[in-house]
């Protein structure tokens, strides 16, 4: 049976992927701060699903995750999708210092972690690190300076991953999915009227079918491919004057 693990798996995009992956037949190691909600989704899966309460910023995160491989027995594919970040033009330090505890430190202490049990363990199966990062990392974001400066992090250590694995003969493949913006908890509070926003139910198949075919990098969906690329050909003079309503 292949196992999963996810990380920031209670509610959101990680929440929807966990429950897709066990109703295909895989266990499924999920893990996230409220681990009330995760019993509820093991519960719904109780053979397939284990859960562990895991915050990524505290000090036994990856202590926490190497026992949540252990609970299902291995891991064929990591999939990290915590995350946070806010509407912040007034910059509230709390919430950027946030957003970089969990995007950048907390991302780093998993995906380095499952790298190394890789290194480790996967000489014969191939694994697999996925993340789901965002359509944001593309450029700095005013009203998100932390949020999308997180996200062009993740992007660049993934890519340093790939290469490394390559140089070191490391057996795992990195995935990098960057969504537009997705119906979740993590956009609900934000006063604008978003464009091109997805729904769960399409955009879940999409990442899936990403992970499992390998991709190295994924942007969902066409529409958010088409404008990124059209935003990477935006010149820093004329970027500052594009932006959302404040
Ligand atoms: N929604 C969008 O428009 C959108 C677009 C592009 C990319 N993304 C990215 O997709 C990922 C998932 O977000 P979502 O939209 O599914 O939002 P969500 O429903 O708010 O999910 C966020 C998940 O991250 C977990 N998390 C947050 N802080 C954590 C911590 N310190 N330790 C462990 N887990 C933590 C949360 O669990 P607990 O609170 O229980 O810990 C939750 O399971 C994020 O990285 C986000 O940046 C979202």
């Amino acid at each position: 049976m292949k196992k999963i693990v996810i990380i920031g798996a209670s509610s959101g995009i990680g929440m929807r992927v966990a429950t897709d992956f066990a109703r295909l037949g895989w266990r499924v190691g999920i893990a996230a701060r409220r681990e009330e909600l995760l019993k509820t989704i093991k519960d719904q899966y109780p053979d397939r699903i284990e859960y562990m309460g895991l915050d990524v910023t505290a000090p036994d995160a990856v202590e926490r995750f190497y026992k949540l491989i252990e609970m299902i027995d291995g891991m064929d594919i990591l999939l990290y999708a915590a995350g946070c970040g806010w509407y912040n033009p007034e910059l509230r330090l709390t919430d950027d210092i946030r957003a970089v505890a969990v995007n950048v430190a907390g991302f780093t202490s998993i995906v380095n972690a499952a790298y190394r049990y890789y290194k480790e363990t996967a000489n014969v199966h191939r694994g697999r690190i996925a993340v789901i990062t965002s359509v944001a990392g593309v450029k700095g974001i005013g009203i998100s300076a932390a949020y999308s400066a997180s996200k062009r992090y993740q992007w660049t250590y993934l890519q340093a991953l790939d290469q490394l694995a390559h140089q070191q003969h490391v057996n795992v493949g990195i995935t990098d999915i960057r969504p537009g913006f997705v119906r979740t908890d993590l956009i609900k509070d934000d006063p604008h009227d978003l464009p091109m926003v997805m729904s769960l139910d399409y955009v879940a198949p999409r990442i899936e079918r990403a992970i499992l075919l390998g991709r190295r990098i994924a942007t969902i969906d066409s529409r958010w491919a088409v404008v990124t690329g059209l935003w990477r050909l935006v010149p820093p003079c004329l970027w500052k004057h594009i932006g959302l309503d404040l």
